[in-house]
């Protein structure tokens, strides 16, 4: 693909989100990326997009953009029950594809994405950001320091106010018709892709989940213990409360045989390390970016938005793969698998059992 032509349909808080940070990859690779067009049903969004962004066109609706607009590749951010009938008709048209996670409203939709996809052979990538987040990329690292040892525990802790209000003032999120769930799959699931991406599959797990604030069918709660394959142990707290001062939040333990690693950021910050006999030491905010922007082969030219360089370089990924011909990655098959564990987690909650996730193609429903 000699240039990137994207359209994005759904012009709400991420899909401004990939619109900055594509703004900026077109700025830092000329010619070579165009943001084209946008759909969302809300004109108010439409034309913020089209003077902040630089959109040219603008569409009511993603079959209108995707029938009229010059584009070669599109950003699926829509609520997530929408993210399938895009997906469908973007492959349809050979469209190379960036889907929001979770990936769609259950494992059997997710399934015939991924299906739908892989038959067109378009190429596609899921928004599973935190495998681009700094504090993660360099945690990453530190585990593969042959002073650490085998990793024992994980204890990773994850809250953010009901986002129906705030940052998220998304109504969508609360009504189980236009959501996947609650706090697991629409939150945590980023956190059941980073277990296995930092320590590989889940063997079993076992989990609890409740719903405090009563919007039927969309839990504030979910508490899972997991057994990795590689036999260590993760215990993940997912919660939505209801405090809205406080900013969307991530905690991480790690236990090794020789070795304490912890960070309370998930995107940029700072990382508490102990190895051996040693003192525990803190690797800086900026030591961690620095760190991270020289393990990545593709770092980006500018970063204007320290929080936003997870986006940045994931995006960047997206599009300096399309560029090149190769896979983009994670693909949407990936998000997949997290979507079955999260059934997993949903379906042992719900039945009060211990669940063997070793064969993730067996679908786990309820
Ligand atoms: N990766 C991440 O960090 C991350 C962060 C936030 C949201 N998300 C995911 O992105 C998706 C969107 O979330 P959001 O926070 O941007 O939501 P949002 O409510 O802020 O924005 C959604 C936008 O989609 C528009 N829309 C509704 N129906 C549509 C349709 N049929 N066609 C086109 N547009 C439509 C709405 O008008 C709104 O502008 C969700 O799947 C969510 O889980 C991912």
């Amino acid at each position: 693909m000699q240039q990137v032509r994207i359209g994005v349909v759904g012009a709400g808080v991420i899909g401004a989100t990939h619109s900055a940070v594509l703004q900026q990859i077109a700025g830092s690779l000329p010619g070579q990326v165009e943001l084209v067009a946008v759909a969302d049903p809300n004109p108010a969004h439409l034309d913020f997009f089209k003077s902040v962004y630089g959109y040219k066109q603008t569409f009511a609706s993603a079959p209108e953009l995707l029938a009229n607009a010059d584009i070669n590749a599109v950003f699926v951010c829509t609520p997530t029950c929408y993210h399938a009938e895009v997906v469908h008709a973007a492959a349809e048209r050979r469209l190379s594809i960036f889907c929001e996670k979770p990936l769609a409203m259950d494992v059997a939709q997710a399934a015939a994405m991924v299906q739908a996809t892989e038959q067109a052979r378009v190429a596609t990538q899921i928004g599973l950001v935190l495998r681009f987040s700094a504090v993660f990329t360099v945690l990453r690292d530190l585990l593969r320091d042959p002073r650490a040892g085998r990793p024992m525990a994980v204890v990773f802790r994850d809250d953010q106010v009901f986002p129906i209000r705030g940052v998220h003032d998304s109504a969508w999120r609360a009504d189980r018709t236009q959501t996947a769930g609650g706090t697991l799959i629409e939150h945590g699931v980023h956190d059941l892709d980073l277990l296995t991406w930092l320590f590989g599959p889940v063997q079993r797990l076992r989990a609890w989940e409740r719903n405090l604030a009563g919007h039927p069918g969309v839990e504030d709660y979910v508490a899972v213990e997991l057994e990795l394959a590689a036999g260590l142990r993760a215990q993940l707290v997912n919660v939505w409360h209801n405090m809205i001062q406080r900013p969307s939040n991530r905690r991480l333990e790690i236990f090794c045989d020789n070795a304490f690693l912890a960070t309370e950021a998930d995107m940029s910050g700072s990382i508490t390390a102990q190895f051996g006999d040693g003192p525990e030491e803190v690797i800086s905010e900026s030591d961690v970016l620095r760190r991270f922007l020289a393990s990545q082969s593709n770092a980006p030219h500018a970063l204007h938005d320290v929080y936003g360089v997870a986006y940045l370089v994931q995006d960047l990924a997206f599009v300096q793969a399309l560029l090149s011909g190769a896979p983009p990655a994670p693909s949407m098959r990936v998000g997949l698998d997290a979507q079955r564990l999260a059934a997993a987690v949903y379906h042992s909650a719900r039945n009060n059992v211990e669940v063997e996730v070793g064969d993730l193609s067996s679908p786990a429903t309820g």
